[in-house]
């Protein structure tokens, strides 16, 4: 792939067909984006989870509209490569279609956004379908849904039974036919995962969904140890940037307080 230019919905395809493992992170500014983005990340998510890590709140409900937006602008501030695609926050997308596009148009336009994400499967997919149709990517997303965590009461593994795992694979299929170019597994076990991967012609993004989807995704403040001591069953810790954050911060603060900084100037 060229490095010097945009990566497109048509690279995530050919990818899948060659067989390339497709590598995905969430961003919530334009510092880390510019950071993930020259590791040569293919797509930053501005993903609603911005609610818990860095919105501060409890989980993804409350994120507006605005602050999505505001996030998402400025992480295609600092990506020239990767694909930069807004996460359509709750509500911003359920209560009816027109609004929903409406919605969606400004991550592209007022944004610079390269798509939009959005929870939901078959039920969704006349919205997909009319999103793609008016000149927007839409990035799919089935499995476990944070947006219903309060409808689910909590977070689960989707698709354990056969009942669940067929309707998920209808999902799937529904998502793709109504012209997602991706489609992220949440919290779906490797084998059905697999079966799906198999299946749809489009690339696979899993999360908490085993080995054998097309591409990954994480959060960043999950692999970069920034999140605290919680870190999800399904994620792994790279580094520990909060303890050397708070190490040197304390050493700054115990540096002025002492007055050895700043030091004289001659
Ligand atoms: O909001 C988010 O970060 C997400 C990813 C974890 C897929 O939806």
């Amino acid at each position: 792939m060229d490095a010097d230019r945009k990566i497109t919905v048509r690279d995530f395809r050919k990818m899948k067909q060659k067989g390339e493992k497709i590598v995905t992170v969430t961003s919530y500014d334009a510092l880390f984006a510019k950071i993930a983005d020259e590791a040569g990340f293919h797509l930053l998510l501005v993903g609603d989870s911005a609610g818990n890590t860095v919105l501060g709140y409890k989980n993804t409900i409350p994120v507006t509209l605005e602050e999505s937006l505001m996030l998402t602008a400025a992480v295609a501030r600092g990506a020239k490569h990767a694909m930069v695609i807004g996460d359509m926050p709750f509500m911003s997308y359920q209560c009816n279609q027109d609004e929903a596009v409406r919605n969606a148009g400004r991550y592209l336009k007022e944004c610079g956004a390269d798509g939009v994400k959005l929870e939901g499967g078959s039920l969704y997919a006349d919205l997909i379908r009319r999103l793609v149709n008016s000149g927007i990517p839409v990035m799919a997303h089935i499995g476990l849904l944070p947006q219903s965590v309060l409808k689910d009461g909590g977070y689960r593994l989707h698709g354990k039974d056969e009942k669940e795992a067929e309707a998920l694979l209808n999902d799937a299929r529904a998502v793709q036919e109504a012209g997602a170019f991706c489609v992220v597994l949440e919290g779906v076990p490797d084998e059905l995962s697999a079966i799906i991967t198999k299946e749809l012609e489009i690339p696979t993004i899993g999360i908490g969904a085993g080995p054998f989807c097309d591409g990954q995704i994480q959060v960043i403040t999950d692999i970069l140890g920034l999140g605290g001591s919680y870190l999800p069953k399904h994620a792994k810790r790279y580094t520990s940037l909060a303890e050397q954050a708070s190490q040197a911060l304390r050493q700054y603060a115990s540096e002025v307080q002492g007055g050895s900084f700043p030091e004289k100037r001659q």
